[in-house]
């Protein structure tokens, strides 16, 4: 697959030859494991992603999504290629840059939601801003707004674990954005979801992708949810590709990519 442009016109000219691109990533491979246990899971992973632009990944299981949205959100390495943020390549050998970029660029969406059971619903989705050295009360603040904006006002003080499937991954939605991330990374946001849940949540990733401009990427196996995306990327044998969405939709009404 062609890259949508190459590292070197961008340095020479400093200026991103495809304007608007706020991440990239170029030829990423990804390898597990070592000699006649590895595991080759991406081969040449080549995507652009537009800024504001709402984009689906589809894939069956094991095509490796995950594993393409942790190497695009600088949680993992890879074995070789290189991702753009910005057109600046993440340095994943700064680990001050590296925790910088982890914290303030991207915000991740996990499948299950990773709260932390015990603790309140503000003090979950404040946990992102102490880490970065924000005092508390400021922290809880933030929190309590994020948490109004996914409609959770009155379960601020609720613990985590008390709360239903549908609402911790709400929490867990205010949890990634807190931090005013430009791109939000979503791993199967609905995949635990019964499917009023799962829509619900989608819509309310919708609404937040324009409310605050966002850029988001969102691996699902929910033909009906990628087709309501700006664009559907399959990934096969370790390479994305752009897939129809009426193909994909398999003809379902209303099926279409825009
Ligand atoms: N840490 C790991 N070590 C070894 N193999 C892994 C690891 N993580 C994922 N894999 C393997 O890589 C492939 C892709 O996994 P994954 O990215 O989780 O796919 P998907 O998210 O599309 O289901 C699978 O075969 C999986 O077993
Ligand atoms: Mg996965």
């Amino acid at each position: 697959m062609t890259p949508d442009s190459q590292p070197a016109n961008r340095k020479a000219t400093g200026v991103s030859p495809k304007a608007g691109v706020i991440l990239q990533s170029q030829g990423l491979k990804k390898v597990y494991g070592s000699g006649e246990k590895s595991v080759p899971v991406l081969r040449d992973a080549n995507l652009s992603l537009r800024q504001g632009e709402m984009v689906a990944i589809v894939a069956p299981s094991g095509a490796g999504k995950s594993t393409l949205l942790h190497l695009l959100a600088a949680l993992d390495t890879p074995t070789s290629g290189t991702v753009y943020f910005d057109s600046k390549a993440i340095e994943t050998n700064d680990d001050a840059a590296l925790a910088e970029f982890r914290n303030r660029a991207v915000g991740f969406l996990w499948q299950r939601q990773q709260l932390l059971p015990d603790f309140t619903a503000a003090e979950n989705v404040a946990m992102p801003l102490l880490l970065r050295g924000e005092n508390f009360a400021s922290a809880l603040g933030m929190a309590r707004k994020w948490l109004a904006e996914v409609g959770l006002q009155d379960r601020a003080d609720h613990r985590a674990g008390e709360l239903s499937g549908g609402e911790q991954q709400r929490v867990a939605i205010a949890r990634a954005l807190v931090t005013g991330p430009r791109v939000l990374l979503a791993d199967e946001p609905t995949g635990d979801l019964d499917e009023e849940n799962a829509w619900a949540v989608f819509e309310l990733l919708e609404r937040l992708h324009r409310a605050h401009k966002l850029t988001s990427l969102i691996a699902t196996h929910n033909l009906a949810l990628a087709a309501r995306c700006d664009r559907i990327l399959g990934l096969e044998h370790g390479v994305l590709h752009t897939r129809g969405a009426a193909a994909i939709a398999g003809g379902v009404p209303g099926g279409e990519a825009s």
